[in-house]
């Protein structure tokens, strides 16, 4: 797949449809249900996904029937057929033979059959029946037309402590570290409450994610687990793609989900894909990011927007029905940030078990009558009409970049102190709404990707600096962490670039092994600045004032807010643009900036509030040349697919349910959903979606 897709030139559609479990219902259903997917306009259905005790009753004796017949009556009906493999939930039967295949927790005791993906991802025996049912899946419908996609698996997360497990950890932990425990021991600073190992059979798992056991061990055992889950990734694909080498292969992601790393997962998948749901009444700026940071996983690629839900989602706590206009905004909003598809969970109403309350094409009255299925209709047709018009095109290059990198995050997280709510996400999320509030367009990239395109890059909590130490040369394991982020900085900030991190940042190397010489560590020469102190206080009890010193930037307010960090910044090399203006260290630098060769290191030295970095990042775009894609209006979104012949498409989304008016500047050419043309400005209906081809 070249940058501009189509994600299966098979099917160079918008791809509209969702998970299907034609496995549950009789065939009076199954025919029923074809004929409401043509009036809906679906063209693609993930099937199988849950399907496994279906598809092999009993071990090694398979009925194919209502798969085969799916596929067929599916063809007929146009839709195309993202295939699942069942390994997500196994058969009872298998448990009952090989008990071995569940996974065990961290207080090592075996789980009992029941949950899905709770299997053990080293299992020899699990993976023997994964591939074996694969790999008959595959054979089986290898040739057939409507196959499009490998939906692997579902939501890949399982975590296992097992013997198993453990054993593949300590290996995994020799590659790392080049085969010495020594290093392992000073890497995880394990003389701490004696914890040194003389043996590598000693080491163990943490009991629990906990503070108590080296830091170090902690995160080598998220990475692991995160490795080993990806590994099993490997190993499905490997299977399908020895019978079906030109399907494309994916697995639904989870967004910021907590313990696995999808920037290992994305360098092995065809392409990205992942299942949104966010909570109606929310801050739709977080499910932006989302999507930001799930395409940057792959470079910004055409990606697929596997799941999100027509109506309410069952688990939440207050599943908010999502009023008209809202679920159509929102599937816009995923293809405006790039995906060729609008997927949802799920086609049909289950009638019994956890997702028999869950948003669907089709609920439990069974007809085309309700509301959810006419706007999921009304959708299906405008993505028919004009998914020509997007399908070869992905997201305009962004001149903004914001650093992300799990294995951060992670250190932040797991580290006791400074406080309890550090939150890189909620910080990540801040400085990516301050960004896209002002209607620029704006990448997540990774630590270890490509920076170049970017002008100004913003790290938030860049916690652990990478030093590209470990995992060691040589190493089979994957090499992808291996980064030395100091060293890709300053090559960075050489051609020009500007960078801002913030507190908490240059604290670490990739063990969480602190930095000496002060924080930011390596980052010090950098910032011309090195911070003595952290104050971190209870939300509201000792907010501060950010006192800009005169032209800090252009437009900038006399002072901001700040709340919860506050960092006691020295200066070196760096020029003071703000201090504290309250409590014992009013005065002292709060916002800095350092010259760096041709480019720039801007500190924030406290959690600023949401009006500064709006101001800030529009300043700081300005002085870059970046132009807003719209002149800025509150909630309305704007983002911009390109084609590679300079066609532009500019999406504007009405998070809001006021009507809205935005000016267009220079933009003009035909709005293509309404097919009229526009120019100068348009108006949005509330959640109104407007795509104007220029
Ligand atoms: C996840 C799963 C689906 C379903 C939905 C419900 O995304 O992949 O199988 O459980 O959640 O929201
Ligand atoms: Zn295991």
């Amino acid at each position: 797949m070249n940058d501009f897709g189509p994600v299966n030139p098979k099917w160079p559609r918008l791809w509209f449809g969702g998970d299907y479990n034609p496995d549950q219902w009789p065939e009076a259903i199954r025919v029923e249900d074809a004929r409401l997917m043509k009036l809906c306009h679906a063209n693609a259905m993930s099937v199988g996904i849950f399907a496994w005790s279906q598809l092999e009753p009993r071990p090694g004796q398979y009925d194919w029937s209502w798969l085969d017949e799916t596929f067929e009556r599916l063809a007929k009906s146009g839709v195309r057929i993202a295939l699942a493999t069942p390994s997500a939930a196994h058969p009872r039967w298998l448990t009952a033979m090989h008990p071995e295949v569940q996974a065990v927790d961290a207080r090592r005791v075996r789980l009992p059959h029941g949950l899905r993906q709770r299997f053990c991802p080293t299992s020899p025996v699990y993976r023997e029946n994964v591939a074996r049912i694969d790999r008959t899946l595959a054979e089986r419908y290898k040739d057939h037309p409507a196959l499009v996609l490998w939906h692997l698996s579902n939501e890949y997360a399982p975590a296992c402590w097992c013997d198993l497990c453990v054993g593949e950890f300590r290996a995994w932990l020799k590659d790392r570290y080049g085969g010495d425990l020594d290093t392992v021991n000073r890497q995880w600073w394990a003389t701490f409450w004696s914890h040194r190992f003389s043996d590598w059979s000693q080491v163990i798992p943490p009991y629990a994610d906990c503070h108590v056991v080296p830091h170090g061990l902690v995160l080598d055992w998220k990475r692991f687990q995160s490795h080993q889950v990806c590994d099993f990734f490997k190993h499905e694909i490997a299977t399908v793609k020895a019978v079906t080498p030109e399907v494309p292969v994916t697995t639904n992601l989870m967004g910021f989900y907590e313990t696995i790393d999808y920037a290992a997962f994305a360098d092995v998948m065809d392409v990205v894909s992942w299942d949104c749901y966010s909570q109606v009444g929310g801050d739709d700026s977080h499910m932006a990011c989302s999507h930001a940071m799930m395409r940057g996983l792959k470079g910004n690629r055409p990606w697929l927007l596997m799941e999100q839900t027509p109506s309410s989602t069952n688990w939440f706590e207050y599943p908010t029905l999502k009023p008209p206009g809202l679920m159509r905004m929102w599937s816009w909003m995923a293809m405006g940030h790039g995906s060729d598809s609008s997927m949802y969970f799920q086609w049909r109403r289950t009638r019994g078990s956890a997702e028999k309350f869950h948003g669907a094409f089709v609920g439990h009255e069974g007809s085309e009558k309700p509301r959810v299925f006419q706007e999921m209709t009304a959708l299906g047709e405008e993505m028919d009409r004009i998914g020509q018009n997007l399908v070869g095109t992905r997201p305009a290059r962004a001149r903004i970049g914001l650093l992300w990198d799990q294995e951060n995050r992670w250190a932040i997280e797991q580290a006791c102190g400074p406080g309890h709510h550090k939150d890189p996400v909620g910080q990540l999320t801040k400085h990516y709404k301050a960004v896209w509030q002002n209607a620029l367009s704006v990448d997540v990239v990774r630590v270890d990707g490509d920076w170049s395109q970017y002008d100004l890059l913003i790290a938030p909590m860049l916690y652990m600096l990478k030093s590209g130490e470990f995992p060691r040369k040589g190493s089979p394991e994957e090499t992808r962490g291996r980064v030395d982020v100091v060293d890709k900085l300053r090559r960075w900030l050489a051609t020009g670039g500007t960078f801002v991190t913030t507190f908490l940042s240059g604290i670490s190397n990739e063990n969480d092994l602190v930095y000496e010489g002060g924080y930011p560590g390596p980052l010090r020469p950098i910032l011309g600045l090195w911070v003595e102190e952290i104050d971190v206080t209870r939300p509201g009890t000792a907010a501060n004032t950010m006192v800009m010193a005169p032209k800090a930037f252009a437009g900038a307010k006399k002072s901001y807010k700040a709340d919860r960090y506050f960092d006691q910044v020295n200066v070196e090399t760096a020029r003071v643009l703000a201090s504290y203006g309250d409590n014992w260290y009013k005065g002292r630098p709060c916002l800095t900036v350092n010259p760096c060769g041709p480019g720039r290191a801007y500190y924030i030295a406290c959690d600023a509030d949401d009006a500064f970095l709006k101001d800030f990042y529009r300043a700081l775009a300005a002085e870059q040349g970046l132009e807003p894609i719209v002149k800025p209006v509150a909630d309305v979104e704007a983002l911009e697919r390109v084609a590679p012949d300079g066609r532009r498409l500019v999406f504007l989304l009405n998070h809001s349910a006021k009507k809205k008016m935005v000016a267009l500047g220079k933009i003009k050419g035909t709005e293509l959903l309404s097919g009229k043309k526009v120019k100068q400005q348009v108006a949005l209906a509330p959640y109104g979606v407007a795509i104007i081809e220029a």
